[in-house]
């Protein structure tokens, strides 16, 4: 096998655990609407995708030395769920922030920490128990019915972590909220930072030609 050939074998198999993950989580949403259901079995997909740390291509992976990075991985057409790779310089930290929609985090390299909080009615932030530290291959999921507001921190000072992180919806796109010391909400888009997708569908011609029984 040449050396092309063992490249494009490596990117097939790359493709191949993101495209199933994003088809079967499509049908997920298919077949329910219920949120408990998503988070529960959709939470299952999640911790098949980051038990392998062999498939997401370097350049969703690359962190930035000011900023933490959210690299879009897809948008589904119909915008109902996204999936987007969350990449961590060493000691770096989201602000205190909401999200309008579920969500679920499943860990793939590196550690993170997880400091949740509720809001009371006078508008103060109160943690909800101790920060929470996850390793590679744990979950953790929120949503405005179970808990939506949080801050988030590599748990490492000196490495890069990285979970890859799906939501209800184009989270790219939503009008979500930083809370600030004093009570202060702001209202904030997050964007995505990369301007193209990964080629998921690279590899797929063969795994559609037998299932089609394809001639040569
Ligand atoms: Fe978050």
């Amino acid at each position: 096998m040449t050396q092309v050939a063992i490249a494009s074998a490596a990117q097939d198999h790359v493709s191949h655990r993101l495209r199933r993950f994003i088809g079967d989580f499509a049908a997920l949403l298919t077949q329910t609407e219920i949120e408990g259901e998503i988070l529960k079995q959709g939470g299952a997909l999640l911790a098949d995708l980051v038990r392998h740390d062999d498939w997401l291509p370097d350049a969703y992976a690359e962190p930035h030395p000011d900023y933490y990075r959210q690299y879009v991985l897809h948008v589904d057409s119909a915008e109902r769920f996204s999936v987007v790779s969350f990449v961590w310089g060493p000691g770096q930290r989201t602000p205190i922030h909401d999200h309008t929609v579920w969500g679920l985090v499943g860990v793939l390299r590196g550690a993170e920490q997880v400091t949740s909080y509720s809001r009371r009615e006078d508008g103060r932030l109160v943690p909800r128990g101790a920060p929470v530290h996850l390793v590679a291959g744990a979950l953790d999921q929120f949503s405005p019915d179970i808990g939506d507001i949080h801050q988030v921190s590599n748990a490492f000072d000196d490495r890069v972590s990285i979970s890859i992180h799906v939501y209800g919806g184009n989270i790219g796109a939503i009008n979500r909220h930083v809370f600030e010391a004093g009570g202060i909400v702001k209202p904030f888009i997050s964007g995505y930072a990369n301007d193209a997708l990964p080629n998921i569908w690279r590899g797929a011609l063969d795994t559609h030609n037998e299932h089609i029984g394809a001639v040569q």
